[in-house]
């Protein structure tokens, strides 16, 4: 099925049909799965990296092995670039050339996302990240510092402030959740299926008669738009032979808070994803002592597809997905056109209110 019949079959909470994201990093790893997974439902992706081709994540062959050409891991579709694959696979993207640490070029690759989304940018995801594995601060450079720096840190609050000025021109997008009564404000009969929906309201129509509206709130509810930060658990915790990059990624979680504390009010929702311990190109060659320090609970390490279920998560006003493992026929009734989704079943609810938020996914690490 194309992404632009599967964006069609899903109902309105679940599809992005009509928004446009800008992806920096977006050619390899987490940025290439997260274009992927928002393109499939329907949103327009922008995608910005320093090349189109997607990085080579698999180990460097040992001392002396030729590697076959045409080899396993290069076959099919993991070496075209993110936008010609999703453009072949029915949905829609551009790619632009851009180092993110260039203000002049991060304002054009911004310019151009805007005009791909006919005005609009309703998702930032600043996920361009490099790092550097030394052994310990006493013998790190400070040269590393500044790259690490440059790209983790500067790069991405380029691209929270091109966002946030692109984001306040546009008004509110309401969504779903914003135009949905309380499920117990219902006829019991009605919970199991549609919730009943209020009509959206305006500063014209006066406050609702819902609760919950605070003095000086003007306009519809919904969202201008969503930034999400790709932070990492080495912002949280200290990572073992990183000191640069874990500074860098403290950093990103704390501007993620500032930025959503001093937009809220304007209805930007600003969060931010911790991975843990990931298979990606990042990651793939770090040395084994440094690899056994670095834990994961659950039975296996994650992947950049994990964070990429997780943006469609964390982002506000997309959607939540809690997928049920129940057979069609337990669900006889569901709408059509969540059968039209697929065989799952699968439950959205928006989460318009969240921001601020930093959500450690790492399959427990930073649990103990
Ligand atoms: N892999 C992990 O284990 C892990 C864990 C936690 C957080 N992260 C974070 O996730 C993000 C993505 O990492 P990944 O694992 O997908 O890495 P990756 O190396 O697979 O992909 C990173 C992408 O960013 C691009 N990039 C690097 N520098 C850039 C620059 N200056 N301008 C524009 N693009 C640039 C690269 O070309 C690449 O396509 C990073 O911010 C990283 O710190 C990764």
């Amino acid at each position: 099925m194309s992404f632009s019949t599967f964006s069609k079959s899903l109902p309105p909470s679940l599809s992005l049909a009509g928004r446009t994201a800008l992806i920096t990093g977006a050619s390899s790893g987490i940025g290439r799965q997260t274009a992927l997974h928002l393109a499939r439902v329907g949103a327009s992706i922008f995608c910005a990296d320093l090349r189109p081709e997607p990085i080579d994540d698999r180990p460097a062959p040992k001392a002396g092995a030729t590697e076959p050409l045409g080899s396993p891991a290069r076959q099919g579709s993991r070496h075209v670039p993110t936008h010609e694959l999703i453009n072949r696979l029915g949905g829609k993207a551009e790619f632009q050339k851009l180092d993110v640490r260039n203000e002049v070029d991060f304002k054009k690759s911004m310019a151009s996302a805007v005009e791909l989304g006919n005005g609009r940018l309703d998702v930032m995801i600043n996920n361009a990240g490099i790092t550097s594995f030394s052994g310990g601060i006493e013998g790190e450079s400070l040269d590393i510092l500044d790259r690490m720096l440059a790209v983790n840190v500067k790069g991405l609050y380029i691209g929270t402030q091109l966002a946030i000025r692109q984001m306040m021109k546009q008004e509110p997008l309401a969504f779903p959740a914003d135009l949905e009564e309380d499920l117990d404000a219902n006829e019991e009969e009605d919970i199991s299926s549609q919730p009943r929906s209020r009509p959206p309201f305006s500063e014209e129509q006066g406050p609702p008669a819902t609760v919950g509206r605070l003095p000086g709130d003007k306009g519809g509810r919904g969202s201008r738009g969503n930034i999400v930060n790709i932070a990492s658990i080495h912002g949280l915790i200290g990572g073992p032979g990183e000191p640069a990059y874990c500074a860098s990624k403290g950093a990103v979680i704390n501007l993620t808070r500032q930025v959503a504390c001093d937009y809220a009010k304007h209805r930007i929702n600003v969060n931010a994803i911790c991975p843990g311990y990931l298979d990606t190109a990042m990651t793939v060659n770090i040395p084994e002592e440094i690899s056994k320090q670095r834990p994961t609970y659950w039975p296996h390490r994650g992947s950049a597809r994990d964070v990429a279920k997780s943006v469609m998560w964390v982002v506000p006003s997309l959607h939540l997905l809690l997928w049920a493992a129940k057979p069609a026929a337990d669900t006889a009734s569901s709408s059509s056109s969540l059968h039209a989704a697929g065989r799952n079943r699968y439950f959205a609810r928006d989460a318009p209110w969240s921001t601020g938020t930093i959500l450690a996914l790492d399959g427990g690490t930073t649990a103990r």
